[in-house]
């Protein structure tokens, strides 16, 4: 089944009746703030990370519009527990939420969303499946700080340009220069790991593919990654970068045969 993940949602979300529901979105945005105002939820809370204004100001405006007091916008850590009373909401929606999140503080956060699920409340968790193109010479332990310098450590000897022009070419997003930012892509099979760990009920676990445009996806990245370039400090290797990332922009051009790829999704329903 090939179906964009906003379509999916969509057919999803049509078999929930949210009228009676307190729904947090939990990592909001555009797409699945819109989504759940379109449910009418009795209320509904849109959380994005302290500061994140890229995702904030269009979720605000989304919000104001239905002049519903009782549909609010949220800068808060999920991994906070205190950020919510017990039990809540009895709907939470995390789409996408998972790619921005460490691996370090997604168990925490898993915890909290079962810590605030009213009894019987239902999640839905929608995520890219992770994919890893066969490299196995490289592997990456951390990436540093945007600050100053760029530091990469890996058990490889390859070096920054091949680094970087594996960051520009496959799906496996790294927490490349920030923190806070779309680090991996999780298994499926680790993210119902954290389901069962953390006390949901009645997992279930659906699979699609979505097709994605690949020079859409290309440029979305470039942009991505030039404005965090354009943020480091150190000017030589800025000047560095954005020359090797402009010698990939013209590769890329010069290769592209294909329109399309397709990318893999899941999609968690849990209950508490
Ligand atoms: C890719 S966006 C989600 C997309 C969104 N659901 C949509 O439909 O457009 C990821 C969201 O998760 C939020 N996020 C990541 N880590 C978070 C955390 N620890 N606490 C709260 N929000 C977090 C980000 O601030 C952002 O709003």
């Amino acid at each position: 089944m090939i179906i964009s993940k906003i379509e999916f949602l969509k057919n999803l979300l049509s078999g929930f009746d949210l009228k009676k529901s307190v729904v947090l979105d939990a990592g909001t945005g555009k797409t699945s703030a819109q989504l759940l105002v379109d449910k009418h939820p009795n209320k509904l809370i849109c959380v994005t990370y302290p500061g994140d204004k890229r995702k904030g100001m269009p979720v605000q405006k989304i919000l104001k519009k239905t002049n519903n007091i009782k549909y609010t916008l949220l800068y808060g850590d999920l991994e906070d527990i205190q950020l919510f009373p017990e039990e809540t909401f009895s709907f939470i929606l995390a789409d996408y939420l998972l790619g921005e999140v460490s691996v370090d503080k997604v168990l925490t956060i898993f915890h909290n969303m079962h810590h605030w699920l009213q009894p019987n409340g239902q999640i839905l968790l929608l995520d890219r499946e992770y994919c890893q193109t066969f490299q196995p010479q490289i592997q990456y332990l951390s990436m540093g700080e945007v600050e100053g310098k760029a530091d990469l450590l890996k058990f490889s000897d390859c070096n920054f340009i091949e680094a970087l022009d594996m960051f520009l070419r496959i799906p496996t997003q790294i927490n490349f220069f920030r923190k806070h930012e779309r680090t991996f892509d999780f298994p499926s099979l680790w993210v119902k790991s954290w389901f069962d760990q953390t006390g949901f009920h009645n997992i279930d676990l659906t699979i699609f593919q979505s097709r994605i445009n690949i020079k859409e996806e290309f440029e979305t990245g470039l942009i991505w990654v030039k404005e965090r370039i354009q943020r480091m400090k150190n000017s030589n290797l800025q000047k560095g970068l954005l020359e090797e990332v402009s010698n990939l922009e013209k590769a890329f051009y010069t290769n592209l045969s294909e329109t399309y790829f397709l990318r893999t999704h899941y999609c968690f329903q849990s209950s508490k």
